[in-house]
């Protein structure tokens, strides 16, 4: 009776912690990011573990690693669970490693009750989902979907012009396996990062969709000028542009309410002397919505916002929009799949859209996809004290492994 086999959650939690130790931060959380040395160290750590697990481990030539047990049938793709290493500056100890060391633990359980599927099944960690270090997020899964080209993902490159073709290199993770290949199903679970499961006492989401985003770069270009002999009227304060920016933008979330999001995370300021006005900066943008077109909307009016800033105070501008990622409705048949593994637990459920990005949205485009959702603390995430139960963690994992396995079975 495979669908009764239970995953060990306090084999999954010390896993979790032990993981967490490597970039661990004074305030419990993690500082992974991508491609750097401890992202390496944990790389390290997940290879050895799926050794340990008797799994045979590939890295494609985006660094994405892939811990394969095989099955009955070697002409059935595998179903593949996954999601990423990396965190943010400030991130936590489960936003991404949750879901790769839950693979991990589906198939230590595996292994313990000695099943073999028919389909091979595959734990994935995907390189750079996060989009801290290099833009855009989820670029290595992106790769593998064919929404990049493996030229561009390489090419990616951080504020001091690192690459990513260049530090994957230097990390000894630049693999020789091409990407991209046949997937039968794709399942991915992860914190939600949001409070809607923990407000309604929710144990699962079950994830439905994934809202869509578009990040842009604004560069606004005035002139540096001395912050005392400068009459106010005749400045060219490229951070002034950049601060109603940031205004108009936090008015474009407020103006979609209530599912838009619009952040201003990055900015850069020229000369960033006290006592200089800034001549140039640079600015990061998030547009988020659930539905294309009210996306769409928000997209025409960030435009119109920099624009007439830019008019108001003489700036000159450069507005790119970097990375669309359309929202994303999940494969029926995956969705069901998940839901049906909470109810046989008679975990308490819901169905739930996800305001993150995430692997699985790229995995989408060429693998019937869906993902499981486990509350977090507070709603908490890109934080040192993002936190999860173990009890949460142990039920994200159960329902996976069981949604996994039905959609290993040949018929
Ligand atoms: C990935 O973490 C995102 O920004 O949604
Ligand atoms: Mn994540
Ligand atoms: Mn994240």
């Amino acid at each position: 009776m495979t669908d009764t086999i239970q995953i060990n959650g306090d084999r999954l939690w010390s896993s979790l912690m032990e993981m967490a130790k490597i970039g661990a931060t004074d305030k419990g959380g993690v500082c992974r990011l991508a491609l750097t040395d401890v992202d390496k160290a944990a790389r390290d750590l997940f290879v050895k573990w799926c050794e340990q697990a008797g799994c045979t481990v590939t890295i494609d030539r985006m660094g994405n690693i892939f811990g394969r047990r095989e099955g009955k049938r070697a002409d059935l793709p595998p179903v593949m669970t996954g999601s990423h290493i990396d965190s943010q500056p400030t991130g936590g100890k489960f936003d991404g490693i949750y879901g790769v060391l839950s693979g991990l633990e589906v198939i230590r359980t595996l292994n313990d009750a000695g099943i073999e599927t028919d389909a091979p099944i595959e734990v994935s960690a995907w390189t750079n989902e996060e989009g801290s270090r290099f833009a855009p997020a989820m670029v290595s899964s992106g790769v593998f979907s064919g929404v990049f080209d493996l030229e561009y993902g390489l090419s990616r490159a951080d504020l001091d012009g690192k690459t990513m073709g260049e530090e994957l290199e230097r990390i000894g993770y630049a693999g020789d396996a091409p990407v991209g290949k046949p997937v039968r199903a794709f399942f991915e679970v992860h914190i939600e990062q949001g409070p809607i499961l923990e407000n309604e006492s929710k144990t699962i989401g079950v994830v439905t969709d994934a809202q869509g985003q578009r990040w842009y770069e604004v560069t606004f270009t005035g002139q540096e000028a001395h912050a005392g002999p400068t009459p106010m009227a005749t400045r060219r304060d490229a951070l002034l542009g950049a601060a109603r920016v940031i205004e108009a933008v936090n008015r474009i979330g407020l103006d979609h309410a209530p599912l838009a999001c619009a952040t201003v995370g990055l900015v850069e300021v020229h000369p960033n002397s006290r006592n200089t006005i800034p001549g140039r900066v640079f600015f990061a943008v998030d547009l988020r919505h659930p539905n294309d077109e009210t996306l769409s909307k928000m997209d025409a009016a960030l435009r119109v916002a920099v624009a007439d800033v830019a008019q108001a105070l003489n700036l000159e501008t450069e507005l790119n929009e970097i990375w669309y990622s359309p929202p994303v409705p999940f494969d029926a048949d995956c969705v069901a799949a998940v839901r049906r593994a909470a109810e046989a637990n008679g975990m308490a459920h819901r169905d739930i859209v996800s305001g993150a990005g995430h692997d699985a949205c790229y995995i989408s485009r060429v693998a019937p996809t869906s993902m499981v959702f486990i509350p977090c603390e507070g709603g908490i995430s890109h934080n040192e004290i993002e936190n999860a139960t173990p009890e949460h963690v142990a039920a994200g994992c159960q329902v996976l492994l069981q949604a996994m396995l039905e959609r290993a079975q040949a018929t």
